[in-house]
Formats: structure tokens, C-alpha cells, sequence
């Protein structure tokens, strides 16, 4: 009965915008630029195109199948398939709850930034005042959880809105505006003067430096850079007419997150490499790097704005994937109501980011020995 009125995606490029969405996030935007530069370069974007080809695009086919096939969210789906798997199901939404806790703490720092690169704030190109704002905002609780709570209302209100309205219409305008600023920032970081060291090192793999780290940072990269193995796949799929072709469906989602990831190296580590930054950073490269990197180049503010409004959308269009997750389960398995569920599920999760983003203030106790809540949710998920 409740198959009937379950919304669906009102096309095929309308679903595939979405998962993209999903697929394409701070994995991409952020972590994959960085772990190229710590990871060695062009032989770790060699080892993920490997792992994306033989395990990344057959588990997204698989997992879109399944969620079509049953016409259910990622419980129902496993349940459906045997009683003794629901667990897995259950693991998939408790993930997404988990993720979204510290996803959404990060994104309150990108929204932090989106208004900084504003107001001009990030107008600078002296990367101890830089430093300095980063840690001011790490260490300040208002700012933390203000944002993080904006970020958190933001998701919540595309996901209340359902699968078509919200998610769908939203990804819709979010994802195109996202690849053409991604585009337009890319052409200006490899036409700069210098810039060609940075697209040697993307592109050039030395072999030597596969080590067993690299092959597994790669691997685990591949998953959560794609939604892989955590439910978001097969709920969307689960949105999808029966009529549709998968096949084709399933490779353009890891291609556009292909290009999406290896658009933001391009946009990212020529840059830094022509104006004499450091690639290797870490988690940095985005927060103290770049906008130094933008600061020192002609109408940099307009791309810094640009570049941090992009990652913003691309931040909403992946935690709203994580919001649906949870809130699919009480719908189509406790036929709760969705406005209802949402706020309840999106202020829980809200609720437990909090120690996510306390945990990385200095000296915070907010740890599970020597790790931070933040990381302990990381590993964990
Ligand atoms: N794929 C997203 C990214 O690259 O940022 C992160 C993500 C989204 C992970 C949804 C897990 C998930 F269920």
C-alpha cells in the first residue's frame, strides 16, 4: 500500500543528479586534493582510478539494482532479501546518523568561511593570519555549533520538502552551478604562471611511492567519496522507476565523481604549486592554504567566495543524502510522518555533533583516549 504513494524522482537525470550530489562532497572537494599532496600524487590518483573501476562501479550497480528492485530504503531492501541481513540495513542508517554528526560540523566551518570570504575577511595572503582564523574558529564554541546549527537546518529543510521537491529540485540547481564553478576555478589555477609543476604532480605518477597506506587511503577514499556501502545508493535507487536503464545510471554517478574530484585537484594543487605553497598541508589545504593561494592572485575574492559557495553546495547536496537515509527508515518501515521525522532525526543528529565539534578544541575532553569524538565517529562510521 504505502509503495503507492511513495514519491519518486520525476526523471532519470533527475536521479542521477542527486546521487552525483550525494557521491560528490567534502570527500571530493576537500579530502581528495589534500590526500593526493600527502599521498604522494599522481600514483594515488592512479591507485583510486584502479579501485573506483573494479570495485567502485560494480558495488553502485548492485546497490542501485537493489534499491529498484525492492522499491525500499536500505532496511526494508536488506530485510527483503532475508530476514537475517536486516542488520546490515541497520548498520547503514546508524552510519548515516553517525556521519552526518561530524559531516555537518565541517560544513558549519565551510559556511563559516562562505561568510568570511564575504565579507573579506580571507582577503589575505599571510598564512599566520590565516592560521589564525582557522584556529580561532576551532577553538570557539559559539561559532562551532552556530554553524553547524545552520548547516543542520539547511539539510533539514530540503529533506522535509521529499524526494522530488527537496532533494531533487535542489540538486538540481546545486550541482550544475557547482561544476561550473569548479570549471571556471580550474582554468584559472592551471593558466597561472608555475602552475605546470602542480598538473606534473597530479598527473604523473611516480610508482615507487604505492606503499600498502597509499593502496588502503585510496580504497577507503573511493568508498566514501562515491556513498559507497552506507545505504545512500540503494535508497535513492529505491526512488527510481522500475523502467529506467541502470546500467548507463550507474557508471555516469562515478564518472561525474571522477570529474568532480580530479576537477578540484586542478583547481586546487596547480595553484598552490604556482604561488609557492605547500601541497602537502593536510586538512589545511582548504581552510589556510587556498585562500592564501586566492589572495595572491588578480580578483582572487571573487573566486574565493565562488570557491567556497561550491563547496558549500556540494556539502548540502551529500549530508541531505545522509538526513534521507535515516529518515526513509521511519517512514517506509514505521509509516511515520516525514516533516515530523525529519526534525526530530535532524535535531538528534545535531544533538550528537555537538561533542564532534567541542572535541577538537584544544585541550577539550570530549575524547575517547587519545582520540577526539570527531575521529572516534570517523573511525567508527
Ligand atoms: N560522498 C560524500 C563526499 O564525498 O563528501 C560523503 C558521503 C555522503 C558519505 C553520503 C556517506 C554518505 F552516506
Amino acid at each position: 500500500m504505502k509503495q503507492v504513494s511513495r514519491d519518486k524522482w520525476s526523471s532519470k537525470v533527475g536521479f542521477v543528479l542527486a546521487a552525483a550530489g550525494s557521491a560528490i562532497g567534502l570527500g571530493n572537494i576537500w579530502k581528495f586534493p589534500y590526500s593526493v599532496g600527502v599521498n604522494g600524487g599522481g600514483a594515488y590518483v592512479a591507485v583510486y582510478l584502479l579501485f573506483l573501476v573494479i570495485i567502485g562501479v560494480p558495488l553502485m550497480l548492485a546497490a542501485i539494482t537493489l534499491g529498484r528492485k525492492t522499491q525500499l530504503s536500505v532496511f526494508g531492501a536488506y530485510k527483503s532479501i532475508d530476514k537475517r541481513w536486516s542488520f546490515v540495513g541497520a548498520l547503514a542508517v546508524i552510519c548515516g546518523f553517525v556521519i552526518l554528526a561530524f559531516y555537518s560540523s565541517v560544513g558549519g566551518w565551510v559556511l563559516y568561511y562562505f561568510k568570511n570570504s564575504i565579507t573579506g575577511k580571507l582577503n589575505t595572503a599571510d598564512p599566520a593570519a590565516l592560521t589564525g582564523i582557522f584556529t580561532d574558529m576551532m577553538n570557539s564554541p559559539k561559532i562551532l555549533i552556530s554553524y553547524q546549527l545552520i548547516f543542520m537546518l539547511l539539510t533539514m529543510m530540503i529533506v522535509v520538502k521529499g524526494i522530488k521537491k527537496g532533494i531533487e529540485n535542489s540538486s538540481k540547481i546545486m550541482l550544475p552551478a557547482l561544476f561550473i564553478l569548479l570549471i571556471i576555478i580550474a582554468i584559472r589555477s592551471v593558466t597561472l604562471k608555475g602552475s605546470i609543476e602542480g598538473i606534473k604532480f597530479l598527473l604523473v605518477p611516480d610508482f615507487s611511492k604505492i606503499t600498502m597506506d597509499v593502496a588502503k587511503n585510496a580504497m577507503g577514499q573511493m568508498f566514501f567519496s562515491l556513498s559507497i556501502g552506507m545505504g545512500v545508493m540503494i535508497t535513492y535507487g529505491s526512488y527510481l522507476d522500475k523502467k529506467e536503464n541502470l546500467l548507463s545510471t550507474a557508471v555516469s554517478i562515478p564518472i561525474l565523481d571522477t570529474l568532480a574530484a580530479l576537477l578540484s585537484g586542478f583547481a586546487t594543487i596547480p595553484a598552490v604549486f604556482a604561488l609557492g605553497f605547500e601541497a602537502g598541508e593536510g586538512p589545511g589545504l582548504m581552510f589556510i592554504t587556498l585562500p592564501a593561494v586566492f589572495a595572491s592572485m588578480p580578483m582572487g575574492q571573487v573566486f574565493c567566495i565562488a570557491f567556497f559557495l561550491l563547496v558549500l553546495f556540494a556539502s548540502l547536496t551529500s549530508s541531505i543524502s545522509m538526513l534521507e537515509i535515516c529518515v526513509s527508515y521511519f517512514v517506509d518501515e514505521r509509516n511515520k510522518d516525514r516533516t515530523k521525522t525529519t526534525l526530530i532525526v535532524g535535531s538528534l543528529i545535531f544533538l550528537l555533533g555537538i561533542p564532534a565539534s567541542l572535541s577538537l578544541i584544544e585541550g577539550s575532553s570530549f575524547r575517547l583516549g587519545s582520540l577526539a569524538f570527531f575521529d572516534v565517529y570517523d573511525k567508527l562510521s
